[in-house]
Formats: C-alpha cells, structure tokens, sequence
C-alpha cells in the first residue's frame, strides 16, 4: 500500500464519521437530502436521489392532497428506499397533506416557506415521521427545537426559489455552531463536494442540494429549461426585487429573464395606478402578487423559460452538463473524500 492510499483509506473512515449522523438521521448512506423543489421534485426525481444513497425528497408545492397521495405511490413504485415530503406551511389544505404523509408512514416531513406552529410540528410527528423545519435565526432555532423539530435546515440566501436575506456561511456561523442538540443540514449555494466537506467539519449532519440536481438525467424538468441551467453563470441567478415598501415582495431567486424584467415593470405600473387611486392597497397587493402565479409550471414543464420562472441557485454556475442522478451524488462525495485526503497529504509533508 503507497502513503496515498493509506491516506486516501483513512480519509474514507473520517468523511463516513463525519456523516455518520447525518446518514443515520436520514436513513441513507450519503448525507445529503433533495431539496424539495415545486414541479421538479417529482417521482423520477425523487426516487432516483433516494435509490443514488440521498434522501429524495417530494415536493407539494400547491398540490392537492389526492395528487400528493399518487405521487407518494408512483415514488414507491420506484424505489424501496426511504424520502420525504416538503410541504409549505402557508398551503390553505396543509393539514390534509400532513395527514395524507401520516396515512403512507412517509418517514421524514420538511416544513417549508414560514415558520410552523408548535401544533403543527407535532402533528406532523404523529407517526413517527421525523419532522425538519427551517431556521433563519438561533433564536428561532431555539424555539423550533423547542417546539418539537427534530431537524433543522439552514438555508442561505444563494440557494433557488423563495429565499431569506442572509448568506448561507453567516447562518453556519450564527447557528450551526450553537446547535448540538438536533441535526442541522446546509442548504444554499452547494454545488460541490469540498463545501459539503467543510459543513460537515463545521458540525453539520448533512446537506440539501436543489440547484445541483435540477439538469440531472431523471429530473422530467423541459429540456430548454435544463439548457438554461446549463449554460447561466453564478452571476445570472438572482433575487427578485420589491419596489415599495407598501407592495412587499417575497425575495425568490431565478435567472434572469422576460418574467423577471415584466414584473419590475409590473410593479412600477400598478403603483401608479394605486397611487391615482385607481386600484385599492389590497386590489394593487394582489396584482404583484398574482404575478408569478403557474410561472414556474410554465418553464418546468411547459419550456416556457422567457415568459416562466426559472428559479435557480447561485450554484447554477456550476451546472454545467446533464449525467446520471447516481453520478451526481457519487462525484460529490468523491470531492468530498479528495479534498480531505489532499489536505491530509499536504499536512503530512510539512
Ligand atoms: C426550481 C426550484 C424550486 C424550488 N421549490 C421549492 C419548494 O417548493 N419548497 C421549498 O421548500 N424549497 C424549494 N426550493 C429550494 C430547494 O428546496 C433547496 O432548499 C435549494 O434549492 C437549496 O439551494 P441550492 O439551490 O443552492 O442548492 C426550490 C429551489 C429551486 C431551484
């Protein structure tokens, strides 16, 4: 055996303890969950991650509880591996796609897009479903643990679609570092195995990937909407801007596109109105709002990438070709085991 491989063996046993949690939390041999991502994260999708060693994960976007229901069985039809569901909490039928996760025992429920109540955290735990919750602060870290949340998820700014204000390493540093008494997973701006390396060293059980596995071979997402992926830059993902604090806009981050420069138009005309007492607040609020109504549907599956939403991650620049799921994950966690057998050979020659 060279000093190499002995490293390279070594380093094989440390990255498996550092995600050891993690993996034993989801279930899953890497420690990487899908983010669930609305029209994406479908069954293909989904199963694939979770057949690859990841916890796929479902997306409900604005599903209804009967559609959430086939989905869960077309997934089950192609993998035997565990996943979960990503239900948004503001969904008006939100304790009917709770239950319907309860009815299939579906393993773990990640409540997204807001902050859950305490009774609806422990709702989501009554079959022994292991229930993540997103944390943008440690206060509220706290009070989700608290709570009943069994994991958390900390989710920066540079990830895709609805986003919070701050960056992914600052929420590590104000959060991650002050949690021992949950698993807490990395999300936002992750495309590569070095920077799931160094969250896990930094105390994280795992990481979610969106971005990452939106161009992979099983992902049904519109070929032009993959080639878009493809070919955008770090710099092209980016967040959506409100105009006026009397029209709040909820920061989603997506390429830039005919949408994207529409709605800021958009939001400039019925402000006008609004303010030649044309349109009531709630009547102008509505039609920011109404907006980005179906946009993402439209450039999912219909390939309308100009007139839909392309959300994306900052990662995106580091999309650059369409392979397997399996692959994917694979060379993620070979940069992982790469970057720490590197660092243990620098170290060992000085
Ligand atoms: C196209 C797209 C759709 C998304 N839809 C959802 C969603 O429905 N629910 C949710 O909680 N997060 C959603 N996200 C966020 C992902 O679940 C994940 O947290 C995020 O992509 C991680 O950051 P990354 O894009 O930098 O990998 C979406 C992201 C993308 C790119």
């Amino acid at each position: 055996m060279t000093e190499n491989t002995t490293i390279e063996s070594a380093c094989a046993v440390r990255l498996q303890k550092l995600a050891e949690r993690g993996c034993r939390f989801l279930g899953v041999r890497y420690p990487l969950l899908g983010g669930g991502m609305a029209w994406v994260s479908e069954h293909h999708l989904v199963s694939a991650i979770s057949n690859a060693g990841g916890l796929g994960v479902l997306a409900s976007g604005s599903m209804q509880p009967e559609h959430l229901q086939t989905e869960i069985e077309k997934t089950r039809a192609m993998t035997q591996a565990s996943f979960g569901v990503n239900i948004i909490v503001m969904h008006p039928q939100i304790d009917a796609l709770i239950d319907v996760c309860l009815q299939n025992a579906v393993s773990h429920i990640i409540l997204a897009g807001g902050v859950p109540s305490v009774d609806l955290i422990q709702h989501a735990k009554k079959n022994h479903a292991k229930v993540f919750c997103f944390a943008p602060s440690l206060a509220l870290a706290k009070r989700l643990i608290r709570n009943g949340a069994d994991a958390l998820i900390l989710e920066g700014t540079e990830a895709g679609g609805h986003i919070g204000p701050t960056s992914t390493t600052v929420l590590a540093q104000e959060i991650l570092l002050h949690i021992d008494e949950c698993p807490v997973f990395i999300a936002g701006g992750i495309g590569r195995g070095e920077m799931m390396l160094a969250y896990l060293e930094m105390g994280a059980a795992g990481c979610q990937l969106g971005t990452a596995f939106v161009c992979c071979t099983e992902s049904q997402v519109h070929p032009s909407f993959k080639t878009a992926f493809m070919r955008a830059r770090a710099r092209d993902a980016v967040a959506s801007v409100q105009i006026d604090a009397r029209f709040p806009v909820i920061p989603v981050r997506s390429l830039q596109n005919t949408a994207m420069r529409d709605f800021h138009s958009l939001q400039k005309e019925v402000i006008k109105s609004f303010d030649k007492g044309e349109l009531t607040l709630k009547e102008a609020q509505l039609k920011i709002e109404h907006f980005w109504a179906g946009a993402l549907r439209r450039a999912v599956v219909d390939g309308d990438i100009e007139n839909g939403s392309l959300m994306a991650g900052q990662s995106v620049g580091l999309v650059e070709k369409e392979q397997s799921t399996a692959a994917t994950i694979e060379g993620l966690m070979e940069q992982a085991l790469q970057a720490l057998a590197k660092r243990e050979t620098r170290l060992a020659t000085l």
